[in-house]
């Protein structure tokens, strides 16, 4: 029982200075391709590690991502937090996810049906964190609402608002996204057939 204590205690002091680091310094330090970039995601990849709830390997971090305080951000292997993104901690994702800079997830909201109290006064809804599968790209500038779920392989085109669940293989692009069409699909019907065979 002590013993789980002081490894609780361990922890949270452990989480507390990485959080100091990262923000105090480690967010500022390079992305590819400006010089010392392989650096600075070596040196990310550790103090996240210790950050977040669950770290796969290989993460990417890239310069001024913001996560709050992230300890209820889970990341899987080779996944990526882009450029000054900006995450509200609650988000699990999955392996191999690709982002683009200036990207916003949210998981909170206010309450604001109340007329007679303002939208300050109302607190918020409870949160409602954003889940991304595995080998998803998401494009610059998208945003996403809290709750939302991007299947497995699927495509956030640029400065999207994704307010709803996307497909397994939707490519989603507009505000609202939408599903366009799915990936892979140009493989198939022949279209694009180069790109398998060349
Ligand atoms: C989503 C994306 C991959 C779609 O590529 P695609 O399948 O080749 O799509 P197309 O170019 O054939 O466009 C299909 C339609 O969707 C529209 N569209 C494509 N991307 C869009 C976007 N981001 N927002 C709104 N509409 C978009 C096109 O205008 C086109 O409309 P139309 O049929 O009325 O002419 C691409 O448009 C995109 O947004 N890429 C993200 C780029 C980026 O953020 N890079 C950062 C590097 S990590």
């Amino acid at each position: 029982m002590l013993f789980k204590q002081i490894r609780a205690n361990t922890r949270k002091f452990l989480r507390f200075f990485a959080l100091i680091i990262y923000y105090g310094f480690a967010q500022y330090l390079p992305s590819q391709p400006r010089p010392g970039w392989r650096m600075s995601y070596f040196v990310r990849r550790i103090i996240v590690k210790l950050i977040f709830k669950k770290c796969g390997l290989d993460v990417i971090i890239k310069s001024k991502a913001y996560f709050g305080k992230g300890n209820s951000v889970v990341m899987g292997n080779r996944s990526q937090l882009g450029n000054n993104c900006k995450v509200e901690s609650d988000l699990i994702m999955g392996d191999d996810v690709v982002m683009g800079p200036d990207v916003i997830i949210m998981s909170s909201a206010h309450a604001f049906e109340q007329l007679d109290v303002t939208i300050n006064r109302q607190g918020s809804l409870p949160r409602r964190p954003v889940t991304i599968g595995n080998d998803v790209w998401i494009g610059t500038r998208v945003i996403i609402l809290p709750g939302v779920t991007i299947g497995d392989k699927a495509v956030i085109g640029a400065a999207s608002v994704v307010t709803k669940d996307v497909p397994p293989r939707g490519i989603a692009v507009g505000n609202p996204a939408k599903v366009i069409r799915y990936r892979g699909d140009r493989l198939t019907n022949g279209q694009d057939s180069c790109l398998r065979n060349c």
